[in-house]
């Protein structure tokens, strides 16, 4: 990034809408395509765009915020630790009335700073935009305004460019207020505008609202530009879907669709194999090594990272987590916020809970439940256990049915196993407790105190039996 030179590019994103045909309490940037809010995938798009073009470097994004404000306000302030946001200062901007996208340009503008030339304009909605098209707008000479459209095979509620018989534009009508003639326009406004700030200044204070929704639109500044005689450049998109804005939940799933399958055809190339790609969900930004084979009903979500070689027979989720080359995940497992190392064998049907670190070479078998515990090389605990606030040593074996009782219905308490004992079936271990390197603990015990290095530890009555006892009882 540039930090000698201050851009005088700035952006504002419009997100203040509640978005009322998504008929959902939560507002409409916040939702989600394939595991990234749609504010924070415009967001990331204005931000590639100094990759692809460093001369139009935005220096700054004013968010415009206004219904669940303070839920908007969280994302933008997640969105400052990313990477790829450093250099970009972002800000938001109330526009606690939201009469219309004009009137949020408006709310934005005395935010912009003093450096500011060039404002680029995007709405909240449209997330498979990505920087390479935005980069368009900016490849032709300086003019007061540019928009960007494309041409929609299905047009249904976009504004619509209006030209004159010469092909200039001098205007934008919007679905609701078109005529039946101009509702046959297929070339649709994108809601994306690059404009010089002197220009949008003016253009923002002759906004009026007399259209069908009683609101300042936008829009308008396009017929200011041609009542003034100022040049203004439709720049057309390459694709209507980068273009298309989700205004309802069937309309976001149609997007998620279309990009769930550019994720997986991504993968694919890098020589990642999916069982039935299309019964498959990974998240944008997930990670996975080449070699990897991905079985039917995975889904990889958030933050996670999959190596080289790795098997993942299906059935799963695994989410906010790192498995190393090599691994393998056999059916049914859920695995949140765990780092597992190479060589590790899960499952099938285990549940490793957030903290859960395994180092090389551990079996976690059927039905086990793990949580914020560290499992040293080669330990083992194959069937039916639950493991939680614990320490495994290296290459200890840990019995089936084993359970460690870290919770007294106050506090949580830790159990430290040390390497190589051995811990026998059906054992409660009560933590706080200790069972020292090399010790066994007999099948069935229940463990209160420390077992010293290398002992014995057995806490079971007894056995007694009584010859004959079981022939009487049938004869009675
Ligand atoms: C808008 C355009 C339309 C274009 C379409 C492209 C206008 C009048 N219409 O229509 O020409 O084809 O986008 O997707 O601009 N917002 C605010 N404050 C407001 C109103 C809206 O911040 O007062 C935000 C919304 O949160 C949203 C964006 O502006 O992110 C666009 O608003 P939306 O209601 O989706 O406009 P469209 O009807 O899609
Ligand atoms: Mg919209």
């Amino acid at each position: 990034m540039h930090e000698n030179r201050k851009s005088d590019l700035e952006v504002i994103v419009l997100a203040a809408g509640k978005g009322t045909r998504m008929c959902s309490r939560r507002p409409k940037v916040l939702h989600s395509v394939c595991g990234r809010s749609m504010v924070e995938r415009v967001a990331r798009a204005v931000a590639g765009i100094s990759t692809i073009d460093p001369v139009n470097t935005p220096a700054r994004i004013v968010f415009v915020v206004g219904y669940c404000a303070e839920e908007v306000e969280a994302e933008i302030s997640r969105l400052k630790s990313l990477e790829e946001f450093q250099g970009i200062e972002l800000l938001t901007v109330l526009q606690s009335e939201q009469k219309g996208t004009g009137h949020a340009v408006q709310v934005a503008m005395p935010q912009l700073g003093k450096e500011a030339r060039r404002v680029l304009i995007l709405p909240g909605d449209v997330p498979l935009l990505c920087s390479k098209t935005l980069s368009l707008l900016f490849a032709s000479a300086p003019r007061p305004l540019s928009v960007m459209s494309c041409e929609h095979p299905e047009p249904l509620g976009f504004g619509r460019i209006l030209r004159n018989t010469s092909g200039e534009p001098y205007g934008i009508v919007e679905h609701r207020d078109a005529s039946e003639a101009e509702r046959q326009i297929l070339e649709i406004n994108s809601g994306i505008y690059l404009a010089e700030k002197e220009f949008l200044s003016q253009a923002l204070s002759n906004l009026e609202s007399n259209n069908a929704q009683g609101e300042l639109y936008l829009t308008d500044i396009v017929s200011f530009a041609a009542r003034e005689h100022l040049p203004v450049e439709v720049v057309l998109a390459p694709s209507h879907i980068e273009l298309s804005g989700a205004n309802s939940i069937a309309e976001l799933s149609e997007l998620e669709e279309i990009q769930r399958k550019r994720i997986i055809e991504n993968h694919m190339n890098a020589g990642v194999t999916f069982v039935s790609p299309n019964q498959v969900v990974v998240d944008e930004g997930v990670k996975i090594g080449a070699d990897t084979l991905i079985g039917l009903n995975s889904r990889l979500l958030g933050d996670t990272v999959i190596g080289a070689g790795v098997l993942i027979e299906g059935d799963g989720l695994i989410v906010d987590s790192t498995v190393a080359d090599g691994a393998r995940l056999l059916l049914g497992c859920y695995i949140e916020a765990s780092q597992i190392d190479s060589g590790c064998v899960i499952g099938p049907y285990a549940h490793l809970r957030p903290g859960t670190r395994l180092e090389s070479g551990v079996k976690i078998g059927n039905f086990v439940e793990t949580k914020k515990s560290l499992l040293r090389r080669g330990s083992k605990v194959n069937h039916l256990s639950y493991i939680g606030d614990a320490e495994v040593g290296e290459d200890a074996n840990v019995g089936a049915g084993t359970i460690t009782c870290n919770y007294d219905g106050l506090k949580k308490s830790r159990t430290i196993i040390g390497a190589k004992a051995f811990i026998g079936s059906n054992t409660s271990l009560v933590a706080p407790v200790e069972v020292g390197p090399g010790a066994i603990v007999g099948a069935g015990s229940v463990v209160t105190k420390n077992v010293p290095e290398n002992a014995l530890a057995v806490t079971r009555a007894e056995q007694r039996n009584i010859s004959g006892w079981a022939l009487q009882r049938k004869r009675k």
